[in-house]
């Protein structure tokens, strides 16, 4: 059996392990953009195109290859209709299709859907479009939220169409430009109340009618220690040996669970399509209860390093149940262990990263796994830093203090000119994160 991926990043590294681990022993085709040396050596194809969207090369592919199953790792390829192609083929794909992405293309799109259909969860929120009171509009809006606002872009941003007051905007002037620059761009914007607390990410699986749930998360959007410096696309996760995370209660859980459940059910009315694939809400537990940030209909990155490498069930047998609309009879077991993510990238990362400088791997500690994102092999197979995130170094243990030492341990077995957050899983770092949430609580 051949088993298509779509990606070359970290977390299309852990799928394929995931998919080569498999007792059904499927052959790995992989349709890349960039050559990731991990998943090269376990792929049987290892398809290199200019652009994972390009959605002629991937017919191309599969009318060759044929393979049974696929699953998309990033966001562009899904946005583009990759799954809708793969659908017309006859190939059962995890992803949605084009109309029910929109549940991450579109944050308008999905602030609306919570609101017509009822769902708990929203911020005040107000979707903008061009005319000649929209500026005034606006900035009344703003006003109305006490300057405590977010704007976000309409559209795919990888992380960037996003600003929030005190960290990108300075106020409503500000707001107010970037809102307008956006209305430009895209045709429509998104300005919402600032929310305040922790945030987690909750990964859900479904075949459209179950959803089982993924070891919940938390990501560290900002490069530098204690969470300053510029945003990334994530510096690392943890999550502990309960799946799960210290500062959440088991009814934060329950609210991320049951908004998801309505917002699957009210999607699929919406587009009269079934969703297969996966629901990644990032969510944040505020003074009043669970929000939604944002959804995602992918695996996230780092995330997804969170869940693979504890995974005990087949993934294959898991993308079968998925296509085929029987999720509810497959129990999804994970180990019991705590995972600490953290990526190693290039100096001068995210701005002016050092690339082309190599990086060697020296041997690496019990209960610590690999896993290469954006690096460059030389004609002699040594590899490079590229521009973004070279290496994802997971720790695995018993306790989060444990996988956050053996994370550290990986690290020191990484020679290159790279860094890493120190702190992410630390204790201090996690007993901040309790705090905060007990001081907003008024506990
Ligand atoms: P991204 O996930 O890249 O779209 O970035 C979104 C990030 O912006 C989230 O992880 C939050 O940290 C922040 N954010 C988005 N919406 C809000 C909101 N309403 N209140 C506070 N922070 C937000
Ligand atoms: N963890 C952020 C993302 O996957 O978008």
């Amino acid at each position: 059996m051949k088993f298509l991926l779509i990606g070359n990043g970290a977390r299309e590294h852990a799928l394929g392990e995931a998919i080569v681990r498999s007792p059904q022993k499927p052959e790995l085709v992989v349709f890349a953009d960039k050559i990731n040396p991990g998943l090269q050596k376990i792929a049987t194809v290892y398809e290199k195109v200019d652009s994972l969207s390009d959605l002629v090369k991937l017919r191309e592919l599969v009318e060759r290859e044929k393979p049974e199953l696929a699953v998309v790792g990033p966001e562009a390829p899904i946005a583009a209709g990759a799954a809708d192609l793969l659908e017309e083929l006859g190939v059962g794909c995890v992803a949605p299709k084009k109309s029910s992405a929109r549940l991450e293309s579109s944050k308008g799109f999905t602030r609306k859907l919570l609101q017509d259909y009822g769902i708990p969860g929203n911020p005040d929120f107000a979707v903008f479009v061009p005319g000649s009171e929209t500026e005034k509009a606006m900035r009344d809006f703003m006003k109305s939220l006490n300057g405590e606002f977010v704007v976000k872009a309409d559209g795919l941003k990888s992380g960037k169409g996003v600003k929030v007051v005190g960290d990108h905007l300075s106020g409503i002037d500000d707001g107010l430009h970037f809102a307008m620059s956006c209305l430009n761009e895209d045709g429509r914007v998104v300005v919402e109340e600032k929310l305040v607390g922790e945030e987690f990410s909750a990964m859900f699986l479904t075949d459209g009618k179950t959803l089982v749930a993924l070891p919940v998360s938390q990501d560290h959007k900002r490069a530098f220690e204690d969470d300053k410096g510029p945003n990334t696309g994530g510096m690392g996760s943890y999550s502990d040996e309960k799946n799960s995370l210290p500062f959440l209660q088991p009814e934060d859980l329950t609210a991320a669970r049951e908004i998801t459940e309505q917002v699957l059910v009210a999607l699929q009315k919406e587009t009269g399509e079934t969703f297969r694939g996966v629901m990644y809400g990032g969510f944040i537990v505020t003074k009043n209860g669970v929000r939604l940030i944002e959804y995602n209909a992918r695996f996230g990155d780092p995330e997804a390093l969170n869940v693979f490498p504890i995974l005990k069930t087949d993934f294959v047998a898991v993308c079968q149940k998925v296509v085929a609309g029987e999720l509810v009879s497959l129990p999804l077991e994970f180990e019991k262990m705590a995972t600490v993510v953290k990526y190693a990238v290039p100096e001068g990362y995210p701005n002016n990263p050092v690339a082309g400088s190599p990086i060697k791997i020296l041997g690496l500690p019990a209960g610590c796994q690999i896993f290469y994102a954006a690096v460059d092999v030389d004609s002699e197979g040594q590899v490079l830093t590229g521009t973004s995130r070279a290496i994802a170094v997971v720790g695995i243990a018993e306790s989060l203090t444990a996988a956050e030492q053996i994370s550290e341990a990986g690290m020191q077995k990484i020679e290159g000119r790279l860094f890493h957050r120190r702190d992410i899983g630390t204790p201090s770092l996690v007993e901040k994160r309790i705090s905060h949430l007990k001081n907003l609580r008024g506990e």
